[in-house]
């Protein structure tokens, strides 16, 4: 089924909307009912424009037929502006595929192949996503840590600003994700008061005025989610996310899609920790289920508000 059917708009007129009036789009990953009533239902809140975002191993978790009868009982119409992106697509048939399901924007991850060939198959991916209207999302450079369950990257290596242009020119991709030193996973930042590379940023900017750039492996880590999670009998002390200022920072500038799995699955492993921990009798799954959708809706409204500045953004 097509995109359109569903309701779903590209991120084109998105994009650019967020550019002109600086704010970002969060893109937020889900991967089963909890997670996607918790994001749409604080997108739907706030007045917020969306990125539902699906990981290929997200995608196959819940199985093409489950998606999108989700997406389809949703409701979505395109004032509502939703979009179902394909995040870190690897391979142009997993993009296709995608596409061929009802996604409306895609991202084709390329970045960890050379310049030349991420340039190939980021070009064949981009023509088969505009013959359907649908955008696609290229990657510029290799971000710390784990880009998916079977990708580690442990190397610093930024977006090299002179590429940009010639990478956009050759491809044309509609909007790029730049490494400026974020990092996916829960252990971003050696200290708080550790810095993006925004004067790369600025660089990036200069030789590709008001073109859509993305922040992947930009949680914040809530503080709050990290204490309640190793109160509950979790261990993660020593994680440390991107500091909400900087974020806040990011979308004043021509980023204009911030990428967030790790604080939802902070807020959802700290509400059934917390629950498991206080209640001990509780065995009815849809006691600790229904605690852990409704954290990761406070979080994901929390975000939209205080990070993105994207609430009350629908014409
Ligand atoms: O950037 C990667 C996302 O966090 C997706 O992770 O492949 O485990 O769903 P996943
Ligand atoms: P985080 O791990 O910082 O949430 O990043 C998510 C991401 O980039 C998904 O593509
Ligand atoms: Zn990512």
């Amino acid at each position: 089924m097509k995109y359109q059917e569903y309701g779903l708009v590209n991120t084109n007129a998105t994009f650019q909307d967020a550019i002109i009036n600086r704010y970002a789009i969060g893109a937020f990953n889900f991967y089963n009912l909890e997670t996607f009533a918790a994001i749409l239902g604080a997108a739907r809140q706030s007045h917020s424009p969306i990125i539902l975002a699906v990981s290929e191993s997200a995608l196959k978790y819940m199985g093409d037929d489950i998606l999108m009868s989700m997406i389809g009982a949703s409701h979505i119409t395109p004032d509502e502006r939703i979009t179902l992106h394909l995040d870190h697509g690897h391979s142009f048939d997993a993009c296709k595929h995608a596409i061929d399901l009802g996604f409306s924007s895609v991202m084709i991850d390329a970045s960890n192949l050379s310049f030349d060939e991420n340039v190939k198959i980021s070009a064949m991916v981009a023509e088969y996503a505009h013959q359907h209207n649908v955008s696609t999302e290229a990657e510029l450079g290799t971000l710390r840590g784990q880009e998916d369950e079977n990708t580690f990257s442990d190397t610093e290596l930024y977006t090299n600003p002179a590429d940009v242009y010639d990478f956009v020119s050759q491809t044309n991709v509609d909007s790029l994700a730049v490494a400026i030193g974020t990092s996916h996973g829960a252990y971003k930042m050696k200290s708080p008061t550790q810095e993006l590379r925004f004067d790369i940023l600025a660089n990036i900017m200069d030789l590709l005025p008001n073109f859509p750039l993305v922040l992947h492996g930009a949680s914040s880590v809530p503080s709050h989610l990290v204490q309640t999670i190793n109160e509950n009998g979790g261990d993660i002390k020593n994680a440390l996310g991107i500091p909400v200022q900087q974020l806040q920072r990011a979308t004043t500038t021509n980023i204009c899609k911030i990428n967030v799995d790790t604080d939802s699955r902070l807020a959802f492993t700290a509400a059934i920790r917390e629950t498991f921990n206080n209640k001990p009798d509780v065995f009815n799954p849809r006691e600790y289920l229904g605690a852990a959708m409704h954290a990761v809706y406070e979080n994901t409204l929390d975000e939209i508000i205080n990070i993105m500045g994207s609430a009350n953004r629908l014409a």
